[in-house]
């Protein structure tokens, strides 16, 4: 039986924590829509390095309409996104929110992180109707925030990390790219992997993969912008079907988990590998429990894996769902059970495990 306000003893003191804790979080909520607006009418941008705007002032120079404007500088203010100046009645951008919700090309630029928030958001409904009966919401029907929010989350850590640090912690990997390796970079969804690859290893050549057609659009438009085309070409496949073999490299970045059957796909990278050729895995940071990743990063995981990962998972063949927060364990399971011998971890970073599998 549930228990009762009545057969319980509530702390009225803990009871309003609780609430008081409970409005930051409706105000969080709706501050994910907040920024997303932000970013796309070019708030953020205008007020940086501005000095102080009036609401009227930042509404002139975006083209926007005042009343809206203010009242949305009310809201990132009492948020402290911005700062306000009650004597000039002037808002400014501090340096750190800045680079934060500005600057592409930093590792700590925020804004795809809440536009991938809003997009699973806004399809929120549809998870409620499947959550009754189990079955699954595949990454091709979700908004278009989702995806673009995907790119623009992930690519400033890639940017960091990818050719700094994880590709050289992987056996000589940094030197075959450099001779002249070929490349499978497997769910790479708008390319933004692929794309830094190529760029950083001119005499390597790179196949992109998706079982996302329109994903894949995006990806042969990225690199035809980036100058890559060249060398880097993108194939309509799942990742037990991509074409091609005697891959050097085979690379999944964040995708791995979303698949409805990762030993499928572990499988077919077997195959497709060249014998001493290596597979690298990155996914998103987790521990092996569950007590392991009650934190804030974890919170924000398993709250994508809701509401996007185990649904696309739960939406393909086989429905394995490991969820965003499957770890390291569940992972090495998934490779060894796809016949690789060979498993560790190289590199970490707060949001990412990066792996490098063997035959
Ligand atoms: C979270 S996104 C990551 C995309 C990209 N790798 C990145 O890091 O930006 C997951 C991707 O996996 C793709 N995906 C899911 N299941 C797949 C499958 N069975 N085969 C190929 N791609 C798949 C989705 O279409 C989506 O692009």
């Amino acid at each position: 039986m549930g228990a009762t306000t009545e057969s319980v003893r509530v702390d009225g003191d803990k009871l309003m924590q609780f609430v008081s804790r409970a409005v930051d979080e409706v105000g969080a909520t709706l501050n994910a829509a907040l920024v997303v607006m932000g970013d796309k009418l070019g708030l953020y941008r205008a007020l940086a390095g501005s000095g102080g705007l009036s609401p009227a002032e930042l509404a002139e120079r975006t083209s926007t309409a005042e009343r809206y404007v203010r009242e949305w500088l009310n809201a990132q203010a009492a948020g402290g996104f911005v700062a306000y100046e009650p004597d000039s009645g002037h808002y400014t951008l501090p340096p750190e929110q800045t680079v934060a919700l500005t600057d592409e090309s930093s590792p700590a630029y925020l804004p795809g992180f809440f536009q991938i928030a809003l997009g699973s958001v806004i399809d929120s409904p549809r998870i409620v109707e499947k959550a009754r009966g189990g079955d699954g919401l595949g990454w091709h029907e979700h908004v278009h925030d989702v995806h673009e929010g995907c790119e623009r989350f992930f690519r400033p850590g890639y940017n960091a990390h990818l050719v700094a640090e994880w590709l050289p912690a992987l056996e000589d990997v940094v030197e075959r790219l450099e001779r002249g390796a070929v490349v499978a970079d497997v769910g790479c969804g708008h390319g933004a992997s692929t794309i830094l690859m190529a760029l950083a290893f001119p005499n390597s050549r790179f196949v992109g993969s998706d079982y996302h057609e329109g994903s894949i659009e995006t990806a042969r438009r990225r690199a035809e912008q980036a100058g890559v085309a060249d060398r880097v070409s993108f194939q309509i496949a799942p990742a037990a079907g991509y074409s091609g073999s005697r891959y050097d490299l085979v690379t999944m970045f964040d995708c791995l988990h979303d698949m409805g059957d990762p030993v499928g796909a572990a499988r077919h990278v077997r195959s497709t590998l060249k014998p001493d050729g290596t597979w690298m895995i990155v996914e998103p940071n987790a521990g092996d429990r569950v007590e392991d990743n009650l934190n804030p990063v974890g919170r924000a995981y398993y709250g994508f894996s809701t509401l996007l990962c185990t649904p696309a998972s739960l939406s393909q063949e086989v429905g394995l769902a490991l969820g965003a927060q499957a770890g390291e364990a569940r992972i090495r399971d998934v490779v060894e059970t796809g016949g690789f011998a060979r498993f560790r971890r190289v590199a970490e970073t707060p949001f990412n495990l990066v792996f490098e599998v063997r035959p």
